[in-house]
């Protein structure tokens, strides 16, 4: 058993963070997915305890955790049992309307990996749950396994978990299904992995339920709609020259923070085949991470689950669509 102290998660590109952020004395920065801390508690530090944090989780039992390990900065950070994509409702809570940076780390925490009653892994058996808060009254993995429709099945397992077998994956859970209740991870992954060609199954780097299960953990929580809602209202709270960080661990939640960042620098939306520009937008942002940072090879080494972020980062302009304290010639 883990002590609050004692992380069980290790942040991913914490360094990289706290880097763009550089949180100042008395600064306002929102964590969205406080997770166990990592990156909220890097923030704290690095401003000597001085700066100022609004943390988010979903999930309760995180939220607890990182309560305990926050309390090494009394005062200092204020914590929220909701999904980011309500973070208005956390900034009114906290009577705050503007934040000097934010970030976001994707996805789910070892934590709750590791833990077989929430029902995210394969590795462990456990009941096919999946929600990442488990006090909401959301659709459970076993919910969506044993009722949606055949299509809706192959489109998440195909294009949410980039799996191409998702068509004969969701045929087996359907067949399957009709004679017996799919209730627990390991009779699913059983499910899949039988659904996988034997030479497949051998070549493949991973179980062969992994895409399987990503795929359903991000439609069981509405990863995608949570980001795209987040991003289409976070630019007018952020204070010029602020910062929002993103960490993302999937392909199609990197082209929602991709798309969303081309958007807010490229100002002008007139189109093309315009000459002149009559909408007179201004760029609201300019992009730091002209590619997504990686993490280094050591940082893959020590901690296995980095392997897969993607770091984006995004700095608010000012209102004359200049960096902060960048005087017009
Ligand atoms: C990768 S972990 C964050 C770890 C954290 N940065 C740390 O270093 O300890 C992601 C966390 O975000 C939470 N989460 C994921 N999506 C969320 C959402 N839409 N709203 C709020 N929390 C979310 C998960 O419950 C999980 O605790």
């Amino acid at each position: 058993m883990n002590t609050a102290h004692e992380a069980p998660h290790i942040p991913v590109l914490l360094e990289e963070i706290v880097g763009y952020l550089t949180p100042r004395v008395g600064g306002r920065y929102l964590d969205g997915t406080l997770g166990l801390a990592g990156h909220s508690l890097g923030l704290l530090r690095a401003s000597g305890g001085q700066a100022e944090l609004v943390g988010l989780d979903r999930d309760e039992q995180a939220l607890e955790l990182a309560r305990e390990r926050l309390s090494e900065f009394p005062g200092r950070a204020q914590t929220f049992h909701l999904a980011f994509s309500d973070f208005e409702q956390a900034l009114a809570e906290a009577g705050w309307d503007k934040l000097d940076g934010a970030v976001l780390d994707l996805g789910v925490s070892s934590l709750q990996l590791d833990e077989a009653e929430r029902g995210f892994s394969f590795m462990a058996d456990g009941p096919l749950d999946m929600r990442m808060d488990a006090t909401s009254g959301q659709d459970t993995a076993r919910t969506l396994v044993n009722r949606a429709h055949f299509e809706e099945l192959k489109h998440i397992i195909r294009d949410l978990g980039d799996e191409p077998l998702g068509g004969k994956i969701a045929r087996a859970i359907v067949r399957i299904r009709e004679q017996e209740e799919i209730r627990t991870t390991a009779r699913l992954a059983e499910i899949v992995a039988k659904a996988y060609p034997p030479d497949r199954r051998r070549e493949a780097r991973n179980h062969p339920a992994t895409r399987t299960f990503m795929a359903l953990r991000m439609a069981v929580n509405n990863e995608i709609g949570e980001i795209k809602e987040f991003l289409e209202r976070i630019v007018p709270y952020l204070n010029p020259g602020a910062r929002l960080a993103v960490i993302s661990f999937h392909s199609a939640e990197d082209r929602e923070v991709k798309e969303a960042f081309r958007l807010w620098a490229k100002g002008c939306r007139c189109p093309h085949t315009q000459q002149i520009c009559t909408c007179d937008r201004t760029p609201l942002a300019r992009i730091l991470t002209k590619k997504p940072q990686l993490p280094t090879q050591l940082e893959m080494d020590r901690n296995p689950r980095s392997r897969s972020a993607k770091l984006r980062v995004a700095e608010r302009l000012g209102p004359d669509g200049r960096p902060a304290g960048e005087v017009a010639p």
